[in-house]
C-alpha cells in the first residue's frame, strides 16, 4: 500500500485537478462569502414550488393550493412532527403568492383571496412556533409564473420584506432582458437587503440564468449571496436527481471551492416523501446533499409523508454531515465499474464517504475499498472508526490504514459512511 497507487491510476476518472485546488483555495475563499452573518451551515427548511407548484384552484383544490393555510398548516406539522428539532427552520414561500398587481404605493402585496391575513401576519405566526419565514421575488420584470417583478423596485422590495419580518428571499432570474441587468439586480438585491438592517437570508439563481450566456463569477456570486442554483430545477423524479449529480461532478472543479460558511451551492429541494423516487434514490439524494453541503429545502407535504421517508429527512446523523461546521463541499473523486465514490472533509479530522451504485439493474453489488485511498490519504492515517449511517447505521468499528473495507450498495442507492479519526 503505497500513496502512488493513490494517485497514478488511470481508473480514477473523477479524480480531480481538485486535489492541489482544494488545498489552496479553501482557507482563503471561505473568507469572502456575504457578510450578514446567516447560513454559516447550509439552510434548512421547506420550500412550496417541487410539491404545491402555483396551483391557484384553493376551490377544487383548498389543500393544495398556494394559501396561508398551507403555510401555517405546515408550521403547525414543523413544530408538531419533529421537524423543527431536526433543524428545519425556515418556511419557504414560492412563486405565486403576489397579486397579479402593486398597490396604490408601489408595494408587492399578497393575493387577497389566498392569503386573506397578510404575509405580515403569516410571518408572525410562523415566528410563534420558533420557526422562520421566506418569500419568494424575481430579479426581472416579471415572476417565472408571471406576477409583478422587482425590477425598478429593489429597495421598496426588500423594505416591504424587512416590515413584514421576512427572514428569507428567494431571488428568481426570469424576465430578465440581459446578463447586466441580472448581475446588477442581484448585487442590488443584496445591497437592499443589507441597507434595511434586517437579517434575510438571500437565495440567488444568478449562476443558473448567467451560464447560458458568461461563465458565472463565483468570486461576485459568493461575496453578494447566501446560496446560488447553478442547474435545472429539481422534478420529482430519478432523472433529475441524476441529472443533477452529473452536472455537479462535471463542474466540481468550478463549484466545489467556492462553497464555506455563509455561501454556498443549491443544487435545488429535497423531493424526498414524494411519489418519484424508489427508496434507495431517497437514500441517495439525502446522503449525496450531506456531501454537498447543500441546503436541506424539503418540498413534500407533511400533512402525509411516510414514516420511512420522515425517519430518513430526520435522520441526525446525516443532518450532522450536512450542517458540519467546518462548512467545505465534498466532491467525487473516483468513478469506475459503475461506481461512484465521494468524499467530504468534516471537522475534528473526520470524513463522509459516499459510495453510490450507479447501476440500474441486478442486486446489491459489493465494492471493496482501500481504507488509505480516503480523506486523502489521511482520513484514517493511522486508523479511524468507521460508522455506516445510510441506508442504516451500523458500527463498522476500528479500520487500520492498511486494510479494506467493503461495502454493499443497492442499485441506484448510496452507502454513507463516517470515518472519525484515532
Ligand atoms: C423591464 O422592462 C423595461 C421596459 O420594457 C426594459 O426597459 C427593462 O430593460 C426591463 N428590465 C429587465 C431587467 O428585463
Ligand atoms: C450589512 O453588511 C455589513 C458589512 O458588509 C455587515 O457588517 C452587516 O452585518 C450587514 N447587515 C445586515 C443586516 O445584513
Ligand atoms: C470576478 O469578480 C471580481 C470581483 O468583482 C473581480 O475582481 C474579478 O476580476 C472577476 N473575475 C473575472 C474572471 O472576471
Amino acid at each position: 500500500m503505497t500513496m502512488k497507487l493513490l494517485s497514478g491510476d488511470p481508473r480514477l476518472v473523477c479524480e480531480l485537478a481538485l486535489r492541489p485546488l482544494v488545498l489552496v483555495f479553501w482557507s482563503i475563499l471561505g473568507t469572502k462569502a456575504l457578510d450578514n452573518g446567516l447560513a454559516r451551515t447550509p439552510t434548512m427548511g421547506w420550500l412550496h414550488w417541487e410539491r404545491f407548484m402555483c396551483n391557484l384552484d384553493c376551490q377544487e383544490e383548498p389543500d393544495a393550493c398556494i394559501s396561508e393555510q398551507l403555510f401555517m398548516q405546515m408550521a403547525d406539522l414543523m413544530v408538531s412532527e419533529g421537524w423543527k428539532d431536526a433543524g428545519y427552520e425556515y418556511l419557504c414561500i414560492d412563486d405565486c403568492w403576489m397579486a397579479p398587481e402593486r398597490d396604490s404605493k408601489g408595494r408587492l402585496q399578497a393575493d387577497p383571496q389566498r392569503f386573506p391575513s397578510g404575509i405580515q401576519h403569516l410571518a408572525n405566526y410562523v415566528h410563534s412556533k420558533g420557526l422562520k419565514l421566506g418569500i419568494y421575488a424575481d430579479v426581472g420584470n416579471k415572476t417565472c409564473a408571471g406576477f409583478p417583478g422587482s425590477f425598478g423596485y429593489y429597495d421598496i422590495d426588500a423594505q416591504t420584506f424587512a416590515d413584514w419580518g421576512v427572514d428569507l428571499l428567494k431571488f428568481d432570474g426570469c424576465h430578465c432582458d440581459s446578463v447586466t441587468s441580472l448581475a446588477d439586480g442581484y448585487k442590488y438585491m443584496s445591497l437592499a437587503l443589507n441597507r434595511t438592517g434586517r437579517s434575510i437570508v438571500y437565495s440567488c439563481e444568478w449562476p443558473l440564468y448567467m451560464r447560458p450566456f458568461h461563465k458565472p463569477n463565483y468570486t461576485d456570486i459568493q461575496y453578494y449571496c447566501n446560496y446560488w442554483r447553478n442547474y435545472d430545477d429539481i422534478y420529482d423524479s430519478w432523472e433529475s436527481i441524476k441529472n443533477i449529480l452529473a452536472w455537479t461532478t462535471d463542474n466540481q472543479k468550478e463549484i466545489v471551492e467556492v462553497a464555506g460558511p455563509g455561501g454556498w451551492n443549491d443544487p435545488d429541494m429535497l423531493v424526498i416523501g414524494n411519489f418519484g423516487l424508489s427508496w434507495d434514490q431517497q437514500v441517495t439524494q439525502m446522503a449525496l446533499w450531506a456531501i454537498m453541503a447543500a441546503p436541506l429545502l424539503m418540498s413534500n407535504d407533511l400533512r402525509q409523508i411516510s414514516s420511512q421517508a420522515k425517519a430518513l429527512l430526520q435522520n441526525e446523523d446525516v443532518i450532522a454531515v450536512n450542517q458540519d461546521p467546518l462548512g467545505k463541499q465534498g466532491y467525487c473523486f473516483r468513478k469506475e465499474n459503475k461506481i461512484e465514490v465521494w468524499e467530504r472533509p468534516l471537522s475534528n479530522l473526520a470524513w463522509a464517504v459516499a459510495v453510490r451504485n450507479l447501476q440500474e439493474i441486478g442486486g446489491p453489488r459489493s465494492y471493496t475499498i482501500q481504507v488509505a485511498s480516503l480523506g486523502q490519504g489521511i482520513a484514517c492515517n493511522p486508523g479511524c472508526i468507521i460508522t455506516q449511517l445510510l441506508p442504516e447505521k451500523v458500527q463498522l468499528g476500528f479500520y487500520e490504514w492498511t486494510v479494506t473495507l467493503k461495502t454493499r450498495i443497492n442499485p441506484s442507492g448510496t452507502v454513507l459512511l463516517r470515518l472519525d479519526y484515532i
